[in-house]
């Protein structure tokens, strides 16, 4: 057995469970043998060689389903550090020249938020599958331009979060469907820290909190919840100035701090608070943080999930029957935020599903932009998209 594979194959463990549609979830769910080589590396290209780069390359670089030959980025010193960091052959600064460069069929989106929907249509237009990290788009109708243009060339396109890949997620999902919280009546959700001082991208025009922090929750209260129907939403700017490293003072136009309500349907309301002026004791250190971030309450029971959705430690749960709050899901069984390009790769590969969907990740994107109209207007905005639901029976 080699040591590196059964370590990355641990890392895609994915809970191994049952989707809805009766598909397997793609995931290591068999450790990958020595002599169980797979068919196929996926030639893949990342593009954005900042922060989160630094996140997804080990992991790229050790799966045995992703051959990484290419790294770009507008800042041609980053994607050259990154290139011999990770031994990637080639590197490039721009889009035209990656795309004309060493050839590729997977595109790994990494760059500033803003740049996400310019970069994935020039990706797929060239008939690259893209991994984007969020948001896919800047607008549903941008978004489902683009689903639309990769479903017509047979190509795919995905979108982080995959919070709902991990184990306590999936304990969640399936405890709902059993009923055991009875009647569902409300969730909570939460996730700040004091925000990145590394680009100014996250506080201009198309950042903010709500892509940047709240995409996570709302992804995984859609997942547990359903689609949502409706919107109201108060956001606002707490902190108008802040400093940035390399450009100094800049001033802030995205909210930095923003409150959700979500109708569900049936009368299930949910509550997202995000923003990036939250004092966390533990900083962003996601093993740190002990609170329950996803509370959910029913008639008959109640479920709060321990850490952050993004790296869960687990989840309490009590109800009518067994009143007693009890720890359960405690094992990650390699589930990792920065897995979902890794995992994109395996399907492509080997032709398995991923339970997070472009459909859910379009519906995330309506959620936050009728967030944005609520609060200038004052009114509840009404949802148009939705996606395939539940994620689990
Ligand atoms: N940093 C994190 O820990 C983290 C975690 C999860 C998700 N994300 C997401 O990852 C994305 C990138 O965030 P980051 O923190 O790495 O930002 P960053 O500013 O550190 O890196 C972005 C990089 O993209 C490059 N870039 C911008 N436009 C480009 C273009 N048109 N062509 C090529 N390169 C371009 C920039 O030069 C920069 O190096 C964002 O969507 C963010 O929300 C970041």
């Amino acid at each position: 057995m080699n040591q590196d594979r059964r370590q990355f194959s641990k890392t895609t463990l994915l809970a191994g469970a049952t989707l809805a549609s009766g598909a397997t979830l793609a995931s290591g769910a068999t450790l990958l043998l020595a002599d169980d080589e797979p068919k196929k590396r996926i030639r893949t290209g990342v593009i954005g060689c900042g922060s989160v780069s630094n996140q997804y390359m080990p992991i790229l670089t050790r799966s045995p389903f992703v051959d990484v030959v290419s790294l770009c980025d507008i800042r041609p010193e980053r994607a050259r550090g990154q290139a011999a960091k990770y031994k990637i052959a080639n590197h490039y600064p721009n889009i035209d020249a990656m795309l004309a460069g060493e050839p590729f069929d997977f595109l790994v989106d990494l760059t500033d938020m803003q740049e996400h929907e310019k970069i994935n249509r020039r990706g797929l237009e060239a008939g690259k599958h893209i991994w984007s990290e969020k948001p896919i788009a800047n607008t549903l109708a941008a978004g489902q331009e683009l689903l639309q243009l990769a479903k017509n060339k047979n190509i795919r396109l995905w979108g982080a979060p995959i919070t709902v890949h991990s184990p306590q997620f999936a304990f969640m999902a399936k405890s709902l469907a059993r009923g055991d919280l009875g009647r569902v009546a409300a969730a909570h959700a939460h996730y700040g820290h004091e925000g990145p001082s590394w680009s100014s991208f996250f506080y201009e025009k198309g950042g903010g909190s709500l892509p940047d922090l709240a995409v996570y929750n709302l992804t995984s209260l859609t997942g547990l919840l359903g689609p949502v129907k409706q919107v109201s939403a108060m956001l606002s700017v707490v902190t108008p100035e802040r400093d940035i490293r390399e450009k100094g003072k800049i001033q802030v136009v995205a909210e930095d701090n923003a409150m959700l309500l979500l109708d569900h349907g049936a009368g299930l309301v949910s509550h997202v608070q995000s923003g990036f002026n939250y004092f966390n004791v533990h900083g962003h250190d996601g093993s740190g943080e002990k609170r329950h971030t996803i509370e959910i309450v029913g008639n008959r029971g109640y479920m709060g999930m321990v850490g952050y959705d993004w790296a869960p430690l687990g989840v309490e749960m009590a109800t009518h029957d067994s009143p007693k709050l009890t720890l359960h899901a405690t094992d990650a069984d390699g589930y990792v935020w920065q897995l979902g390009a890794a995992l994109a790769a395996e399907c492509l590969a080997t032709g398995r599903e991923l339970l997070v969907t472009p459909e859910q990740a379009l519906h995330v994107l309506e959620i936050i932009t009728a967030a944005r109209e609520s609060s200038a207007t004052g009114k509840r905005i009404a949802l148009s998209s939705t996606f395939r639901w539940p994620l689990f029976t």
